[in-house]
């Protein structure tokens, strides 16, 4: 984890570059030489998770390679895979040396098993078979508004994950890396500090309960998550030295939240949902709240400013995989006031990822 945060604005002051250069890339080609770019821009997504199963950027991480022995080591017609790279370079994912050796480069070795935010687990998960075939019924999605997971494999999304274990891993792994990329960004651009007691509910294994009471020595944590996720969370708190602070309580948030918490954290639970069961947690969060509790909503929020960002396209996972979404400030205003909360303000961070403040 970066031991400097980036302030939010200068975040977003590159935002806003990025979308003018967005811009101007693609008003550089004639219209339908652009759109074509954007309809194939598949390709070199799946180009990155076909280096990832074939494991190039860890047969790389000893030092850079000839064609021949890269190919023997990850088992591949060498021709095929110089062609692999050399599309791959093209988009500044490895690199090739003056003596034709092939090396990693920094976006490279994102992709390496071992890196210190390993990606090898997304480029797989995002890139397979069963994760395309979603997003090739969202049409479907959109007529109906609905998930296509129960009318493809006949069950929710998160009980359907649960069958598929590899899948599931995959899924969990790309989950860490991102939380691995966000949580010390989180974590600096908000004071947690002054809570006594706070309740991470839905807080998965524990690592954003840990990281905030690494920050905030006098408090104490409570985490609430289903039993079979919270099984492993004692070893990653003891890890992280906070496991003397932390009280594990498992249930469902659809039954209840454990009462005695100054803050209530939810860190990317509301758009797993959709609103009505959105509502549902939120109230039994104010049912455990005493008065003057905090709820911070850890989300990202989606504006109308026609400007790209994972949000929208977050968006539309949530809606395919889960019949959920991403909600703009108002949404989360309104849901929170129908909760019995006040939305006091939101605090951008340089991560997608705000805190979401609000009151009860
Ligand atoms: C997207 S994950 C977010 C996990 C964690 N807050 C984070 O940001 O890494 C959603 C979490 O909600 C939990 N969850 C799902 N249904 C739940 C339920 N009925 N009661 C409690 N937790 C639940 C999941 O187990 C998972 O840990």
């Amino acid at each position: 984890m970066p031991d400097i945060v980036p302030p939010a604005g200068l975040a977003r002051a590159l935002q806003w570059v990025r979308h003018h250069l967005l811009w101007l890339h693609q008003r550089l080609l004639p219209a339908p030489m652009a759109m074509m770019e954007l309809i194939v821009s598949g390709w070199p997504a799946q180009a990155i998770t076909a280096a990832a199963q074939l494991g190039i950027a860890d047969a790389l991480a000893d030092g850079p390679l000839p064609l021949d022995e890269l190919a023997a080591r990850v088992d591949a017609d060498p021709d095929a895979l110089s062609r692999l790279l050399r599309a791959l370079i093209g988009r500044g994912i490895f690199r090739r040396r003056r003596d034709g050796r092939y090396a990693l480069n920094s976006l490279a070795a994102t992709l390496r098993s071992d890196a210190p935010i390993s990606l090898k687990g997304a480029a797989l998960f995002q890139g397979s078979a069963e994760q395309r075939e979603r997003w090739t019924l969202l049409a479907d999605s959109v007529r109906s508004g609905e998930s296509i997971v129960p009318a493809l494999r006949g069950k929710d999304g998160f009980d359907y994950l649960a069958d598929l274990p590899e899948h599931a891993d995959l899924f969990n792994q790309t989950m860490t890396s991102l939380a691995q990329m966000t949580l010390a960004v989180v974590v600096g651009s908000y004071d947690f500090g002054t809570h006594r007691t706070i309740v991470d509910v839905g807080g998965g294994q524990g690592a954003m309960l840990a990281a905030i009471l690494a920050k905030a020595p006098a408090s104490q944590g409570i985490l609430y998550d289903l039993p079979t996720v919270v099984a492993g969370a004692p070893r990653m708190l003891q890890q992280k030295n906070v496991a003397g602070r932390v009280r594990i309580i498992e249930g469902s948030f659809f039954d209840m939240v454990p009462p005695g918490g100054d803050a209530y954290v939810l860190k990317n639970v509301i758009h797993d949902w959709p609103d009505a069961k959105a509502l549902q947690i939120l109230r039994n969060v104010r049912a455990a709240a005493g008065p003057g509790a905090t709820v911070l909503l850890v989300e990202m929020v989606v504006g109308d400013n026609g400007r790209d960002g994972p949000q929208n396209w977050v968006d539309l996972e949530m809606l395919l995989n889960l019949g959920a979404r991403e909600r703009t400030a108002d949404e989360y205003r309104n849901l929170l006031s129908a909760a019995g909360f006040r939305m006091t303000r939101i605090v951008p961070t340089a991560s997608p990822l705000n805190v979401i403040e609000a009151v009860g």
